[in-house]
């Protein structure tokens, strides 16, 4: 989603906001802009439709060496992607980049009748807001801003600047990330600590209701009502080279290649194989506590809801005790579901910063039930606000389709349940097979990605033409042929459904013609001889499939066969869903996209 950058400091203040706008382009924008002040308050306001690169070179004639200055990265909301509604918006004094929703905002802009409006935003008639304060005269900026953040509804992370005081930063959070930096005769602002790496390490992460003021030199922090807040300084965990290609075309390969490393990294620390145990810290419960969980929520949105999915299926294998229920967080925040007492809410984010899941984490709290989080992003929304957490640890992952996360997600997930298993007495012999299989997996995930990656790209070849597909599976191959048709229609543009083989004669046989092709995931399993007979009811009406496989004696006169070898077992579909990860990845590069940043999509979505 949108990106908010600013500087005030002894460096040149365009450079900054500009590269630190390229750190934050992977999580998707339309257009962009900056504005600088000179020490008299002259402002240099830049703005264009489209990529940074355009922005800069529209940047080469105004160069200027002003060392202070607020940029941002647009991703339409209200009014389409264009140069006028394009951040920074100025209005009277006032200057400001916005993340997030201003719900009332119509309201807000009758109320501001003396005031004429250039662009179609919500975030404009904040800045006129904050201006009809401040040209009362009564208030400092950082007062202004808060009388005009009492009076909105909605989510904001902004940053705010006036031309009578150009060498001060007044930021203000309410469910959008903003973290400042803390540097050496400088101070920085971002809303993802990425655009901070290379000038300093040393964060302070703004909580919702804070309004920081901000020089070169200062950071004052107070609530809306005016409460001080002691500044907690974190040391940013994330390096420089986790955020560069590695040599790798795209990030999503990166990304995908990375994941014996990664899921090492989730592992690390929590999986003995000669005892046979999993011990996880993250989730802060006594086994007293575990003992008594009946029941468990997973939250997540898109891929994490895949993985709470994914998991839910293995949990149940294992804790016949307890009951799992997987939502979608959009959906779940708004009904009124009962969770019982007995309960333990798992919220998955691979960014920590998700409107929706945030939100369901909100609600779950207020209903007094504990709450987990499988979070990757350290130090971000979802990690602060849980009470406890099992962070994935894969690093940062850049490109908008989540990959590496959705693997360690389900491991860490699954771990989970095995936390809780091994608190409720059930046989470790009963637990020891899950445990040692996932603690092969790197390994596993290794050689299939070095013995496929080649394969797989000749196949996506083979497939680019068509326009629709159809992903199948059983039992735990079905949540993963759900996340499979995700990849592929979020970064391919093909239309990609999932369904459970079992579903296929209640409707979706229909759709079998030339048109289509199916991805069918078919492990081997007690499920396997019945997935097989599905998949005859495709071939018999001119199916085109491509199948997927780890059954040896694998026979069937398909299309296509992507027969992987792995000691794995109860894990294979997820080792099944690496391929599905280079298939979408091979289609989209096949067919010419913007592999990294698909259209139309955010890496991190903070609006509802
Ligand atoms: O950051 P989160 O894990 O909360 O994000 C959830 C979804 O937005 C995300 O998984 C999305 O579906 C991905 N782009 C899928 O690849």
């Amino acid at each position: 989603m949108c990106g908010i950058v600013g500087y005030v400091g002894d460096k040149n203040a365009q450079d900054f906001l500009v590269s630190g706008l390229k750190r934050l382009e992977y999580r998707g924008y339309d257009s962009a802009g900056v504005v600088t002040f000179d020490n008299s308050g002259k402002a240099t306001l830049v703005k264009a439709k489209g990529k940074i690169a355009d922005l800069g070179t529209k940047l080469v004639s105004e160069r200027r060496e002003d060392k202070v200055g607020i940029g941002h990265t647009r991703w339409a909301t209200h009014g389409e992607p264009s140069e006028v509604n394009a951040h920074p918006h100025h209005v009277g004094n006032i200057y400001l980049v916005h993340n997030g929703i201003i719900e009332n905002y119509k309201e807000l802009k009758n109320a501001l009748s003396n005031y004429e409006f250039k662009s179609e935003t919500d975030s404009e008639v904040l800045a006129a807001l904050i201006d009809s304060f401040y040209k009362e005269g009564k208030y400092p900026l950082t007062n202004a801003v808060v009388q005009a953040l009492k009076l909105v509804q909605g989510t904001y992370g902004i940053a705010v600047m006036s031309d009578k005081n150009p060498n001060e930063i007044v930021v203000a959070r309410a469910g959008s990330p903003l973290v400042i930096g803390v540097g050496h005769g400088e101070t920085l602002i971002a809303s993802d600590a990425s655009a901070l790496l290379g000038h300093t390490k040393q964060a302070i992460y703004l909580n919702d209701g804070e309004v920081a003021t901000v020089t070169a030199g200062s950071v004052e922090i107070k609530t809306l009502n005016a409460e001080p807040v002691s500044a907690k300084v974190e040391e940013i965990e994330t390096n420089l080279a986790a955020i560069q290609k590695d040599g790798y075309e795209h990030f999503l390969l990166k990304e995908i290649m990375e994941q014996p490393k990664s899921l090492k990294e989730t592992l690390r620390g929590r999986v003995d194989t000669r005892h046979g145990m999993v011990h996880l810290g993250g989730p802060g419960l006594p086994e007293s506590e575990l003992r008594k969980i009946k029941h468990l929520v997973i939250v997540g949105c898109g891929t994490a809801y895949n993985a709470g999915l994914l998991a839910s299926y293995y949990i149940e294998q294992f804790t016949p005790e307890i009951t799992v229920e997987v939502v979608v967080a959009s959906e779940y925040r708004y009904r009124q579901a009962y969770i019982p007492k007995d309960s333990l809410a798992l919220i998955v984010s691979q960014s920590g910063e998700t409107a929706d899941t945030l939100a369901c984490l909100r609600e779950i709290k207020k209903q007094g039930i504990r709450t987990v989080g499988i979070v990757n992003a350290i130090g971000s929304t979802i990690a602060r606000e849980v009470d406890g957490g099992t962070y994935v640890h894969v690093g940062p992952e850049i490109s908008v389709a989540s990959t590496k996360a959705f693997t360690s997600q389900v491991i860490a997930m699954v771990m989970m349940g095995l936390t809780i298993a091994q608190a409720k007495g059930v046989r470790s012999s009963f637990l020891k097979p899950y445990i040692e299989e996932i603690a092969s997996l790197p390994e596993e995930i290794r050689k299939i990605l070095e013995e496929w990656n080649e394969p797989v790209r000749a196949l996506a070849d083979k497939y680019k033409e068509y326009d629709h597909a159809i992903y199948l599976g059983r039992d735990t191959a079905y949540p993963t042929a759900m996340e499979g048709a995700l990849k592929l229609k979020e970064i391919s543009y093909i239309d990609a459904n999932a369904y459970a083989f079992g579903e296929l004669k209640h409707g979706p046989l229909a759709l079998v013609d030339d048109r289509f092709f199916e991805f069918a995931l078919l492990p081997d399993g007690q499920l396997y001889d019945k997935a097989v007979s599905n998949v005859q009811e495709v071939l018999a009406r001119g199916g085109h499939i491509i199948a997927v496989t780890n059954k040896k004696e694998f026979d069937l006169e398909v299309e296509n066969v992507v027969k992987i070898s792995t000691s794995a077992k109860l894990f294979a579909p997820l080792l099944m869903n690496l391929i599905a990860q280079l298939f979408a990845y091979y289609m989209a590069v096949a067919k010419g996209y913007n592999v990294d940043q698909p259209r139309n999509l955010a890496k991190s979505v903070t609006v509802e």
